[in-house]
């Protein structure tokens, strides 16, 4: 199937993933039956494995499940067993990565998806080190509604953390925000990025707005296919504003008859935050999307925005 697109969620490049992300939330989930319409759409016994010619490689709570819309194939249990033994000075490492890769058929792209590779620091090199010539996809959201997010995430499991606004501040009388808190760490784009550009020229590099991929799907969509070099099958017509999920849903994919949504876990109600605390983590991150806009010579305007959510 020219322009298809199959992804795998296995960490693959990461030696000692920690940080329980939404990797390894959706690397379960993907395993369940029925999740995103089940089937395979690799033949087993067909096609061969690659190493993937693009990596989705953040950020947590981007909006990351949006992409591709529907593609995860491989046995996610089978990858997980053996996302810790690949070791980039491992003799095999390659042969490994290859192996936890699902198989394609010519014409289709291999994918994989780690959302916490754009925050750990190894992760350029040792993937440069691997797959040079490797798109990357990165998808990029309001920091400060990232971190609320991302806190909403971790709330959801874990009820007795600490506040939103505790958690933010090393000293809150100060207003000495707490940067070495992931949630509000993994929001300052432009360090993570100058980590990238030391090893990975711009031009392999994809910017996706996570708020257009809300407002405008189809459009963000559109950017990803061409950056992949697909023909633009994911257009429009497959996507409606679902106003009960208050989201873009999927009309009808191909492997299912009814429409999708992304599930529960995905489009949280967030919890009311103190605007003196948003306000505070605004300016905070205000000079470190300015530097992301000129580093990436791309507006995402997240100044300009009034509320979050
Ligand atoms: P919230 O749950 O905080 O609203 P990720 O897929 O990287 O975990 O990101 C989750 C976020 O994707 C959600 O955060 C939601 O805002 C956003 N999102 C983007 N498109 C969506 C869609 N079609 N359905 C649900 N959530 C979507």
């Amino acid at each position: 199937a020219p322009g298809e697109v199959i992804t795998a969620q296995s960490g693959a490049f990461e030696r000692d993933p920690q940080e329980s992300s939404t990797t390894d939330e959706e690397l379960s989930r993907a395993g369940s039956p029925g999740s995103r319409g089940g089937s395979s759409r690799t033949t087993p016994g067909y096609g061969e494995k690659r190493l993937p010619q693009a990596l989705i490689i953040g950020v947590k709570k981007g909006g990351t499940r949006q992409l591709p819309p529907s593609s995860v194939t491989a046995g996610p249990q089978a990858l997980l067993s053996q996302r810790c033994i690949w070791s980039e000075t491992h003799p095999r490492g390659l042969r490994l990565l290859r192996n936890v890769m699902p198989k394609t058929l010519d014409g289709q792209i291999t994918m994989e998806k780690t959302p916490s590779y754009f925050v750990t620091n190894e992760a350029p090199r040792r993937i440069h080190s691997m797959a040079k010539d490797t798109k990357l996809i990165v998808v990029v959201r309001n920091p400060v509604t990232r971190a609320i997010s991302d806190y909403t995430q971790t709330l959801s499991k874990k009820p007795e953390i600490p506040t939103f606004e505790v958690l933010a501040f090393k000293n809150r009388t100060l207003g000495l925000i707490d940067a070495s808190w992931s949630a509000i760490r993994i929001g300052i784009y432009a360090l993570h990025l100058e980590n990238w550009l030391q090893y990975f020229p711009l031009s392999q590099i994809l910017f996706v707005s996570g708020e257009r991929l809300i407002t405008d799907p189809a459009g963000e969509m559109a950017k990803v296919q061409d950056f992949l070099g697909l023909k633009r099958i994911v257009t429009e017509k497959h996507f409606y504003f679902n106003k009960t999920k208050g989201f873009p849903c999927l009309k009808k994919p191909e492997d299912s008859s009814a429409p999708r949504c992304l599930g529960k876990s995905k489009g949280r109600t967030h919890p009311k935050i103190d605007p003196d605390v948003i306000h505070r983590l605004r300016k905070f991150y205000k000079p470190f999307n300015v530097m992301f806009y000129q580093m990436t010579g791309q507006d995402f305007q997240w100044e300009q925005e009034e509320s979050d959510k």
